[in-house]
């Protein structure tokens, strides 16, 4: 069974990943959630994640990750998330508290499980860069790396960056420069796992739970901010990372070398696939079966508390 490490920015879709997460254990082992800066400061991203652990009855730790990107300046996604980073549902009080320093915890627990140890990260790569800069056993005990993140169909943030990338361009070459092996969910791919009045319905007809407040109420204000940003419905970008571990024939990969734009301004944080490079370390999903995710979402969805 998998074993990976969770770090996130939650989040809308962060939480909607959490609770696939939840509903769908006996498909892998959650180890551990670490909260990063991204959608908003580490401090919100933090209790978002708590509150959501928690409500979710989640028996897995809340680590602290980083709070700022290794070299540019920290750009937040309010408009989306809003001021909260997770706008729309109101938790109780949270009893739970963080168990301390995520990057500690990531460089012990990989390290002392040599092979063992998958990281998903659906924030900015920081964490996961910085673990790898600290120690060259990181890397080496890795199983694997999943992502969400970069685009070659064009960017969210600007016409070429999707935001995990935008937000630490140079954490996101690290990665994909690390010869570990990757599996990247780009909008090329989550941007097919689109959610729509027919899954909020079926929602909204679902059995009374804690979690279908928190999704209807945190998808009523993402639904807005997404129309109003990216003119669309929202995409279901880092739950596509958990339906990937529970079900990986939803997806359709293709073997590449991903690069990252560093140093242009027009195009920071661009993702590009050097199709004809060597040691191509990445599987970058190119499909995904909508029909599929969706069915695995409401398994889940009876599962939860
Ligand atoms: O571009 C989409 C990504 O940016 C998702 O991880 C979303 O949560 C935001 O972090
Ligand atoms: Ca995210």
């Amino acid at each position: 069974m998998e074993r990976f490490i969770f770090d996130c920015d939650p989040g809308h879709d962060d939480a909607v990943a959490l609770a696939m997460a939840k509903g769908l254990s006996e498909y892998f082992k959650l180890e551990a959630v670490i909260a990063t800066f991204g959608n908003q400061t580490r401090e919100k991203t933090l209790t978002n994640a708590l509150n959501l652990v928690q409500a979710l009855e989640l028996d897995v730790p809340v680590y602290e990750g980083s709070t700022e990107p290794l070299l540019r300046e920290r750009v937040v996604a309010a408009n989306i998330h809003g001021e909260n980073g997770l706008a729309g549902p109101v938790f109780p009080p949270c009893r739970i508290k963080s168990a301390g320093n995520g990057i500690r915890y990531a460089l012990d627990t990989v390290i002392n499980n040599p092979g063992e140890i998958t990281f998903v990260s659906v924030g900015p790569y920081t964490d996961l860069a910085v673990c790898i800069k600290s120690d060259p056993r990181f890397a080496k005990s890795l199983k694997r790396i999943i992502v969400m993140g970069g685009s070659t169909c064009g960017g969210n943030v600007t016409n070429t960056a999707e935001f995990n990338v935008y937000a630490d361009p140079e954490a996101a070459k690290i990665v994909f420069d690390s010869g570990v092996e990757i599996y990247q969910f780009g909008l090329d791919t989550t941007l097919q796992v689109m959610l729509n009045e027919d899954i909020l319905n079926r929602v909204r007809n679902s059995e009374e739970t804690t979690y279908k407040k928190i999704f209807l109420a945190s998808m009523e204000y993402y639904v807005k901010s997404c129309k109003e940003f990216i003119h669309d419905y929202p995409a279901m970008h880092d739950p596509c990372t958990i339906a990937f571990l529970a079900d990986p024939s939803i997806f359709e990969f293709r073997k590449v070398r991903v690069a990252v734009d560093c140093k242009s301004q027009l195009n920071y944080g661009a993702t590009v696939d050097l199709r004809e490079a060597e040691n191509k370390n990445v599987y970058k999903a190119v499909k995904a079966d909508s029909e599929k995710f969706w069915n695995l979402f409401f398994k889940a969805l009876e599962r939860l508390p």
